[in-house]
């Protein structure tokens, strides 16, 4: 198949385009670099250039047949999107629909969306599964829903077909070590800590000992990147067969506190660093944990790196690495 990713130059984009390429699809980037790095592009042709800007896409589908877009260009940053919520309705949504638009002027049917456990808001159960209520509550998690409700609209007006994956805490590298998490600044979790473990950073903050959980730290669903672009690549060609949209929420159903990721880092790292506690972080609930039996059903997807540990290595070896390279 011919694929677009859209953002393949960022943290997740950068993983789906090496799986894709390596499965023999024939893949095009579109990134506009402002989050993502050239050099993450290993595979396919890149095109540098912004999702929202007709001209661009306009060339880029006239010149190009493609079977279907996925979409990684997101802001993804919670407390950004608080005290920024212009930017993300901007990216997020606005510059999305102009993505959307040119694939119904171009007669593309098929696109995969990058979505978010973030949707779903303070969980009434857990874990959380397709049917959960969504009440997002910061505006990156309502810009995410926002295109959720515009691709069911396009999907009944136009027919265009598409599967929204809701991930929950995306962690790991790509075991090869040719490619990791890379975000500046860094926010996430994982690298954090192993950025504190590599001597990068002088502590790990822990936001929050004082949740309704075993250890008062919270508890989130870290799924490894490798596995979630599987689900992308099962789930466009279950779209394919069937012709029917979807949406699953993609996690290993397993939640780890902050603590015990800290722990696992240091047993794999081999290192130890200092933790320091802190103030809870604004938004944050105390566990995410995904019901993915949908997916697992529906797709047949079977994480593969579903262990803490495995995860954590493959993290600790692109931080040694990017060490290495500096
Ligand atoms: N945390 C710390 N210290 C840090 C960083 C994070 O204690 O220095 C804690 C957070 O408070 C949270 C957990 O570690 O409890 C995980 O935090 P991340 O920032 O790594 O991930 P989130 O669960 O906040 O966010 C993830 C995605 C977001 C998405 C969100 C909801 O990274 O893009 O899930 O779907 F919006």
């Amino acid at each position: 198949m011919k694929i677009l990713v859209v953002g393949g130059a960022g943290y997740i984009g950068s993983h789906m385009v090496k799986q894709l390429a390596l499965s023999n699809h024939d893949v095009v980037i579109l990134d506009n670099l402002s989050c993502g790095y050239q050099d993450a592009v290993k595979y396919g042709e890149l095109v540098i250039g912004d999702m929202g800007d007709t001209k661009v896409l306009d060339r880029l589908f006239s010149n190009n047949k493609f079977d279907a877009v996925m979409h990684f260009a997101a802001f993804i940053e919670v407390g950004e999107s608080v005290i920024n919520p212009g930017k993300y309705y901007h990216n997020n949504v606005s510059n999305t629909q102009v993505l959307l638009d040119a694939m119904v002027k171009h007669d593309v049917k098929h696109f995969i969306f990058s979505s978010t456990a973030a949707i779903f808001g303070e969980p009434q159960y857990t874990p959380i599964d397709e049917n959960h209520p969504q009440n997002p509550i910061n505006p990156y998690g309502r810009s995410k829903l926002m295109v959720e409700h515009m691709l069911e609209d396009y999907d009944n007006a136009y027919g265009l077909k598409s599967t929204c994956m809701r991930y929950f805490n995306a962690a790991g590298a790509d075991p090869e070590g040719e490619l990791g998490e890379r975000h500046n600044p860094e926010s996430h979790l994982v690298p954090l800590i192993l950025q504190a473990a590599s001597g990068r950073r002088e502590d790990i903050k822990i936001f929050g000992q004082d949740y309704a959980t075993d250890d008062g730290t919270c508890v989130r669903d870290y799924v490894h990147i490798n596995d979630l672009c599987e689900a992308h690549s099962l789930a466009l060609t279950r779209m394919q067969k069937t012709g029917n949209s979807a949406r699953y929420n993609l996690g290993n159903g397993k939640g780890f506190s902050v603590q015990q990721v800290i722990d696992s880092a240091k047993q794999v790292s081999g290192k130890d660093f200092k933790v320091t506690i802190t103030k809870r972080r604004a938004g944050d609930p105390a566990v995410l944990v995904a019901d993915s039996t949908l997916a697992r059903q529906e797709l047949n997807w079977q994480p593969k790196f579903d262990q803490l540990e495995t995860i954590i290595e493959t993290a600790w070896q692109w931080e040694i690495d990017f060490l290495v390279r500096q």
